[in-house]
């Protein structure tokens, strides 16, 4: 694969994240939550849209991602991969669906695949392995999330950068191994020192996705509300790459004066 093929592609599936990672391409992943920001940023040429359970926080106003169900996830991945045409579709399994064992992930990832997701995405290393190599023998491809994962903020204490420690790195070594191993397709790397997301990088075959985890992955991921300006307070790794917020503020405050000043609807927007 050659640096232009990645966006000659007209549908990206699971194999040509693969190919990237060989020739180098970086990967440009977003999440989406409903089918006209999916359109938008899959238009714009965002290579894999994640319906990331990141939905709690930036679109239902929970303050953490763990009350999202999976009848939510269903209900914005149908939304999602009716928008997009070109990119891979993931979608996350939320908590609480697939911790217990295999089977259980099994279950709930298959709702997610007939609501038009092309691969799941859940948290953990070697103890959801049983899932992973389940999930994919079934043809069913897995993303693996590693670092800090938002569904243990409890266990973890905050959102705290992981894998500063001699042992915590690895561990977390040790996590991307085994989920390669068990045949993840893709590992999204979160809130982990740049360094070591980088030598878990070159050592694995499988691409890497950083959030808060340096330049050195094989793609980038962030929540498309954080990027865009829309959220309120954003994590100090993101760079907000528009204002829609005071776009979207001054286009409200100019309708709401058009009505009250009664310039709005004019002969133009009314039938006669
Ligand atoms: O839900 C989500 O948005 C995620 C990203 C932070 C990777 O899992």
């Amino acid at each position: 694969m050659n640096p232009t093929e990645l966006s000659a592609i007209r549908r990206l599936r699971v194999p040509h994240l693969a190919g990237a990672k060989r020739a180098g391409e970086k990967l440009a992943m977003l999440t989406a939550y409903d089918q006209p920001t999916a359109q938008i940023l899959d238009q714009a040429g965002i290579d894999v849209l994640l319906v990331g359970d990141s939905m709690g926080n930036a679109m239902l106003g929970y303050e953490t991602t763990l009350p999202v169900s999976l009848d939510q996830m269903v209900t914005a991945t149908q939304a999602v991969a009716s928008g997009a045409r070109r990119a891979l579709v993931v979608a996350d399994l939320p908590f609480g669906t697939y911790e217990a064992s295999a089977e259980q992930c099994f279950t709930a990832a298959v709702r997610l695949m007939k609501a038009g997701a092309h691969a799941v995405k859940f948290e953990g290393g070697a103890r959801v392995v049983p899932q992973i190599k389940l999930l994919s023998q079934s043809g069913i491809p897995v993303m693996a999330h590693l670092g800090f994962t938002p569904q243990s903020i409890n266990a973890l204490g905050g959102n705290r950068v992981q894998g500063r420690d001699k042992g915590s790195s690895s561990q977390l070594k040790s996590d991307a191994s085994a989920v390669q191993e068990a045949g993840a397709f893709a590992l999204v790397l979160e809130m982990v020192p740049a360094g070591l997301a980088s030598s878990i990088t070159a050592e694995l075959s499988i691409p890497t996705i950083g959030i808060g985890a340096g330049a050195g992955c094989d793609g980038q991921v962030l929540v498309w509300t954080d990027m865009a300006g829309v959220s309120g307070w954003v994590p100090s790794f993101v760079r907000k790459f528009g204002q829609l917020r005071e776009q979207l503020a001054s286009a409200a405050s100019d309708y709401a004066a058009a009505v009250r000043a009664g310039t709005y609807p004019d002969r133009d927007h009314w039938f006669e």
